[in-house]
């Protein structure tokens, strides 16, 4: 052999294949993810803003919120603390009114949402929670029959500014008599929510559950965020250290939580790549579906029943922009509702750290059709290397794919994003557009910096079979 052609050889094992394979037919069932695994949030500041540019009643907002539902659309965050239910304020004045609670409502019943609403625990009379504003809003709701999934009380107490202080102790205090309310107000069956920390292993949490909260909360929830907004850059949303980041503080708060309130459900309440409202022209872009996606296959994973994503809309990080277009994560999550299903595999490689990989039974039910059995595989590239992906299933060859990649020369900071080269984009007001897999039965080339979903039709994986 030429010493020439060796050396090429070499350089080609060295610098330009790098190659995994994922074993799926021996990989486990580790957890179920229930069917509203994935929603969103608003943040209850659009209230006192007179929600902006967002617009309830905009055919392209209910098109785009369709298209993920069912979802828990969560309303809460800091300035809930502030809002005031009021009765007879016309829409001039900044509280919430019947009106905007009205639209709310009939919004996400035409969305097939679920709402999940943040009542205001600073409203206060001898140190405890002073209900009565609250009993105004949940009697009008018994009285229209509009069913909020659940409620929620105060947002982040353990950042409380101390002159609002609220102790762990009382706070379950708190909870326990807006459990009383609501029960007495003739609500139907709802989920009292919380506690919402900042954080997902404060002491808070675990002192909240200790007095009492454990008992009363029907689900467990904290927020998380990657790091600051104001100083994140680029570099940080494609960085192993931070993604990693995520693993201890899942496994301790689902430790904590299935310790302190057992049987009861833990989720992400709210939660984005980064707070202070995400990064500039960073976290609504292409780029911030690495963090996105390394969520929700960390989340499932590791045992949350649900993740609410900050936001919906709003701020640095909404999935839809102030056009109300939909952004790179919109379509993330429209692809994860249609092809990721229940239950979850461990399929942890450690061979190419650049390459992160999850695997669950394909959705069934979504429109797409798959049959009992598939399998999809979810993964991204961080590196800046191609690599190849192999999933070897005796059974089958063919995959459908659907490979995500930026959606023009601004690359990881895109305002589109490609399905397998093509820019997703809405073809009107009323309806979404098709999303076409790629058929192919060769080892997949997943390059630098892209996404997506693989799902195996024919897999016939013996823990998907069930209909
Ligand atoms: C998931 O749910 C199914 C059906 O209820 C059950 O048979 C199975 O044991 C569950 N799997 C896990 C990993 O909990
Ligand atoms: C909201 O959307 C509706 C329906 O598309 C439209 O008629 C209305 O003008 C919009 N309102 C605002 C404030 O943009
Ligand atoms: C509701 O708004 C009206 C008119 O602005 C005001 O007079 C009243 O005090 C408000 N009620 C509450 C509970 O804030
Ligand atoms: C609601 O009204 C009260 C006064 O009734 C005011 O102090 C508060 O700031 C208002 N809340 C919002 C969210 O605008
Ligand atoms: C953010 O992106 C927009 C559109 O691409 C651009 O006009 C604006 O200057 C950028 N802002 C910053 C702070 O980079
Ligand atoms: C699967 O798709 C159906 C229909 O769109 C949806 O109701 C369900 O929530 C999806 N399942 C998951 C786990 O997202
Ligand atoms: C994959 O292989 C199957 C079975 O050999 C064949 O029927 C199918 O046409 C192939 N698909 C592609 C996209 O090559």
């Amino acid at each position: 052999m030429s010493p020439y052609f060796l050396v090429f050889i070499l350089s080609v094992f060295a610098y330009n294949v790098s190659c995994i394979t994922i074993d799926l037919e021996s990989a486990p069932a580790v957890r179920n993810v229930s069917l509203k695994f994935v929603g969103v949030t608003l943040d209850s500041g659009l209230i006192g803003n007179k929600w902006k540019t967002f617009n309830l009643t905009s055919q392209k907002v209910l098109t785009l919120a369709k298209g993920i539902s069912p979802s828990y659309l969560r309303i809460g965050g800091t300035a809930c603390d502030h809002v005031i239910f009021n009765m007879t304020q016309d829409q001039t004045g900044s509280n919430l009114t019947v009106a905007d609670w009205d639209n709310l409502n009939h919004f996400v019943m035409n969305a097939g949402w679920d709402l999940i609403f943040d009542f205001n625990v600073f409203l206060r009379k001898n140190g405890q929670w002073d209900p009565t504003n609250a009993i105004e809003l949940l009697k009008y709701t018994v009285k229209q029959g509009y069913k909020p999934a659940g409620y929620e009380l105060g947002n982040e107490p353990n950042l409380f500014p101390s002159a609002n202080a609220v102790s762990e102790k009382q706070l379950a205090k708190d909870f326990a008599a807006f459990r009383n309310v609501a029960s007495s107000s003739g609500v139907p069956p709802f989920l009292t929510i919380g506690p919402d920390i900042a954080g997902m292993t404060r002491s808070y949490l675990q002192n909240f559950l200790e007095a009492g909260g454990g008992d009363v909360v029907d689900v467990v929830t904290v927020h998380q965020y990657y790091t600051n907004g104001q100083k994140a850059t680029l570099k940080d949303f494609t960085a192993k250290k931070l993604l990693d980041k995520f693993i201890p503080e899942v496994q301790s708060f689902v430790k904590i939580c299935n310790e302190k309130a057992p049987h009861k459900q833990c989720w992400l309440g709210e939660t984005s790549s980064c707070y202070h409202g995400g990064a500039r022209n960073i976290s609504d872009r292409y780029a911030a579906g690495f963090l996105w996606l390394d969520k929700l296959g960390l989340s499932a994973l590791h045992g949350l029943q649900a993740v609410l994503r900050q936001s919906f809309y709003g701020s640095n990080y909404g999935l839809i922009d102030t056009n109300l277009n939909p952004n790179p994560d919109y379509w993330l999550t429209l692809l994860y509702k249609r092809l990721v299903g229940s239950p979850v595999f461990d399929v942890t490689q450690t061979t190419d750290p650049n390459i992160r990989v999850y695997a669950h039974c394909t959705n069934i039910s979504s429109s797409i059709g798959y049959k009992p059995g598939s399998i999809t595989v979810y993964m991204m590239n961080i590196g800046s290397k191609t690599v190849s992906v192999d999933i070897p299933f005796s059974s089958s060859k063919t995959q459908q794919r659907y490979i995500l990649s930026p959606g023009d020369h601004d690359g990881l900071t895109s305002q589109f994003v490609k399905l397998n080269g093509d820019v997703l984009m809405l073809p009107n007001d009323y309806s979404l557009p098709d999303l076409k897999p790629v058929f192919s039965n060769d080892t997949l080339q997943l390059k630098a910096y892209n996404m997506g979903f693989v799902v195996i039709p024919d897999a016939m994986k013996p823990e998907c079979m069930q209909t």
